[in-house]
Parts: C-alpha cells; sequence; structure tokens
C-alpha cells in the first residue's frame, strides 16, 4: 500500500492506473460533504451522533415513538443541507462522470443530494435523500402540500404521516440501487472510497468486493479505517483536496501538479 500524507501529492503509478481505467467507480460518506458545512455523523467535533442518540432519532421505532422529534430533527438537517454548497470534491467527481470514456458509477452513502447539485447525473443513493419526503402507506415519494404545516406533514394522499426518504436503522436498503452498487464494484478496474469510515454495511463491504474482483483500491480519508489496509493507495487527507487532483491526473491536464512536482 503506498501512503500518501501531508500536502496530497499521487505516486506515479497511481496516475498510471487513473489514466489506464476503463472503468472507475466512487464510494462517498459524509467526509466528502464535510467541507461543504455539512456535519459527520461520528467525527466528535462535528459528529451529528455526537449531539444525538441515532437510535432516539433515526430508527422507524423513533418515529412511530416521537414522529414530531423526528421530522423536527431531519427539518433541521435539511435546512443544514439547503444552505450547504457542493465543494471541490463534488465537483471533481461530476468532472471525472462527464469526461471519462469508459464506465463511471458515484456510489454515496450520502442523503444530502450535493453530488448532483454539483452536476453528477448518474447517483446511487443507497441510503436516500433527505431532500424527498415519502409516504409510508403508499411507499411513494410525496410532496407536502404548501398550506400543511403540521409536524409532521400528512400525506394529500391518504393522510399518513410523511417521514423522510432516507434508510433508517434496522431498515433495508433500496434494492436497485443496492444491486447496482454491487454490480459495478464487481466490473470497475478502479475503486475509490471517499469519506467514510467503512463501518456501515452494506455499503462498507463495497470496496471489498471491488478487492476480491482485481480492482486497485483508493482511500481518500484523513484518518485510519478499517479499509485503509487493505486499500493499493491510501491517500491521508481532505476529499476536496485529494479527488480534484486524482481527476486532473486522470485527464492529465497538470501532470506535473498532481504528482506534487
Ligand atoms: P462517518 O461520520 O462515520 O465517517 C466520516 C468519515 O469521513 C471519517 O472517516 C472521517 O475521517 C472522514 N472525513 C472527515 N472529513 C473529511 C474530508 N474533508 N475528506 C475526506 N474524509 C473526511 O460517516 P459515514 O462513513 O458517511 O447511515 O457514515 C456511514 C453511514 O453511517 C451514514 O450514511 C449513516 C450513518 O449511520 C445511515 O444513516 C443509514
Amino acid at each position: 500500500m503506498a501512503y500518501c500524507g501531508g500536502s496530497i501529492s499521487l505516486p506515479e503509478s497511481l496516475v498510471d492506473k487513473l489514466r489506464g481505467a476503463r472503468s472507475i467507480a466512487v464510494l462517498t460518506g459524509s467526509g466528502v460533504s464535510a467541507e461543504s458545512g455539512v456535519p459527520t455523523f461520528r467525527e466528535a467535533q462535528t459528529g451529528l451522533w455526537e449531539r444525538y442518540d441515532p437510535h432516539e432519532l433515526a430508527t422507524p421505532e423513533a418515529y412511530q415513538r416521537d414522529p414530531k422529534l423526528v421530522w423536527e430533527w431531519y427539518s433541521w438537517r435539511r435546512e443544514l443541507v439547503e444552505r450547504a454548497a457542493p465543494n471541490p470534491g463534488h465537483a471533481a467527481l461530476a468532472e471525472l462522470e462527464r469526461n471519462l470514456i469508459g464506465g463511471f458509477v458515484l456510489i454515496t452513502q450520502n442523503v444530502d443530494g450535493l453530488h448532483r447539485r454539483a452536476g453528477s447525473q448518474h447517483v446511487l443513493e443507497l441510503h436516500g435523500n433527505i431532500m424527498r419526503s415519502l409516504c409510508p402507506i403508499e411507499e411513494v415519494i410525496v410532496e407536502p402540500s404548501k398550506d400543511d404545516d403540521s409536524i409532521p406533514p400528512s400525506c394529500p394522499g391518504c393522510g399518513a404521516f410523511l417521514r423522510p426518504d432516507v434508510v433508517w436503522f434496522g431498515e433495508a436498503l433500496p434494492a436497485g440501487p443496492l444491486e447496482e452498487a454491487f454490480r459495478a464494484a464487481r466490473g470497475c478496474d478502479l475503486f475509490i472510497s471517499a469519506g467514510t469510515s467503512g463501518l456501515v454495511h452494506p455499503a462498507a463491504s463495497l470496496p471489498f468486493e471491488a478487492l476480491r474482483s482485481g480492482a486497485v483500491l483508493v482511500e481518500i480519508n484523513p484518518n485510519d479505517t478499517p479499509l485503509t489496509r487493505h486499500a493499493d493507495y491510501a491517500l491521508r487527507g481532505r476529499a476536496g483536496e485529494a479527488l480534484p487532483k486524482l481527476v486532473a491526473a486522470t485527464f492529465g491536464e497538470d501532470r506535473k501538479e498532481s504528482l506534487g512536482r
């Protein structure tokens, strides 16, 4: 494993692999949105979970028990996300998708919608999207009616309390995006895991699936994770710095700059 610390410069061998890759898959976690001011989940200084017990807020039982509290927590997170803007890491992944001739799949655990706002088109949202509301009875995405100021709002169709369209602890991930994510991990020849602690399955299994299928594995994270020692390249730094460098190297622009020369 090549370990790249400090201000990130990419090993020549990684640049060659990026430029030779026929298909690239990327898995992102909340660390990619951290530079947009969106708190991560588990980090002490910004972690959402530090202030709340996730099992008090992000489970079907919590919603049954206190739908108003859970809805208000998600409303707070929605407002925070609406104020956030995509950062250079998001923009780099959108550029990679636009310019990569071969296959490219972006798989995200994030529910903030920032990849799409940065211009990424084909995004597999494994954990849903906080900006969408779901009727749990009709299982359809619903826009709450403008004059419904109840908390939570009710489904205009059947009157049930709406919920955020996100995966809660103990719930299954959307089958389609998950199957496509595993297909992409098995089929790519280079897999990038960026901004995730790699603790929550099944998303955390994707990099290992890629490794088993012979892909080169690149991790971008300022800290160690359970994946780090398995990665071919562990870029120890911020996604907002590393991803633009990876993309510049992939297309040969500023080759010297991305190599840190
Ligand atoms: P975590 O909070 O568990 O991990 C965030 C990771 O991002 C950590 O490993 C940080 O070191 C890293 N990080 C922080 N700043 C970074 C930066 N600027 N650039 C790159 N990396 C940075 O969040 P996730 O791994 O996304 O699931 O958590 C995975 C899932 O756990 C979430 O999707 C959520 C949670 O339960 C559901 O809600 C279903």
